[in-house]
């Protein structure tokens, strides 16, 4: 199904494509997009699509009103047990999942709260740019649990585990300059300019061969789980396959006739 039919079926989700960019935009301002069933199925929908999609070369994700996403929904979440709140947990960490190891470059423009479950969206994003009026953080243990959608996890490997635990073990909010001195952010801008500077910044990572950008994602997150030999080795296969592409003959030869590459994804 294409993007175009497949956002019509959403509920929580509006998605536009330009330029070869899918543009994902939370949509329940209400609730500061607090993740919710619905939410989820629509994020697991469009990124399946995109995924197949290959007139889509990026991804960006942001959210509507002032909320990037404000957590995993707590009325959803109050009546839950031990059994529900895995399965929950478990739904999410698939879907943030398939986020992480899409071969695809993926920039979350975080452009309000994203704290508990939103925090833990834009760090299964490949780079994350923050407005000012961003404020990140993993308030779960005031709420009786732990980050469970990726965050114990990938938090600690983006900054370190001290901040990490810091972060977790206080639920502290944090605005966007301190995200930035901490690593969890690459770059703050005015709440104008967000989506502008996302797609600027996915414009130049698109004028490069996208095969080579996927592989070089997927060598750089297996690579993490691995010791560095293993890495290498991993290196030198995606490597391989980087140089069985057409965009490398092309890549390579523009270089030497002294021209811009024009790269056709093969
Ligand atoms: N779930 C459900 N609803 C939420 C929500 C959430 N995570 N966050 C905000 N909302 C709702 C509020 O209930 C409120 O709804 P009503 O208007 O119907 O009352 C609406 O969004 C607006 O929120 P506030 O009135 O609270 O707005 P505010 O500006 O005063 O405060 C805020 C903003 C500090 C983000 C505050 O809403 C807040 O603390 N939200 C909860 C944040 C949180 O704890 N997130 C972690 C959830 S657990 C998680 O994500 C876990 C995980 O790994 C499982």
């Amino acid at each position: 199904m294409s993007i175009l039919e497949i956002s019509s079926q959403l509920i929580n989700v509006l998605v536009t494509v330009e330029d070869e960019i899918a543009l994902v935009k939370i949509n329940r301002p209400k609730a500061l997009n607090a993740l919710n069933n619905d939410t989820l199925s629509d994020l697991n929908k469009i990124f399946d699509c995109i995924a197949e999609d290959d007139s889509v070369r990026g991804v960006i994700i942001t959210g509507e009103g002032k909320g990037f996403v404000a957590g995993a929904d707590i009325v959803q979440m109050q009546g839950y047990k031990s059994i529900e709140g895995r399965k929950y947990a478990a739904l999410a960490q698939m879907i943030f999942n398939k986020i992480e190891n899409l071969e695809k470059p993926v920039i979350s423009a975080v452009n309000g709260y994203a704290l508990g479950g939103g925090c833990e969206l834009s760090l299964s994003c490949d780079i994350r740019i923050a407005s000012t009026k961003a404020v990140f953080g993993q308030p779960e243990v005031g709420l009786g649990v732990i980050p469970c959608f990726g965050g114990t996890q990938r938090l600690p490997r983006l900054i370190g585990s001290g901040i990490a635990k810091e972060l977790i073990y206080t639920g502290r909010q944090v605005k966007a300059e301190e995200a930035l001195y901490v690593g969890l952010v690459n770059k703050v801008v005015e709440p104008e300019l967000l989506i502008e500077e996302a797609k600027n910044m996915m414009k130049t990572i698109l004028k490069n061969a996208s095969l080579a950008i996927g592989f070089a994602k997927v060598a750089i997150n297996r690579g993490l789980e691995m010791d560095i030999d293993n890495g290498l080795e991993l290196e030198k296969d995606m490597a391989a396959l980087s140089f069985a592409t057409d965009d490398k003959d092309e890549g390579m030869r523009a270089f030497v006739e002294k021209r811009p590459a024009v790269f056709k994804n093969k």
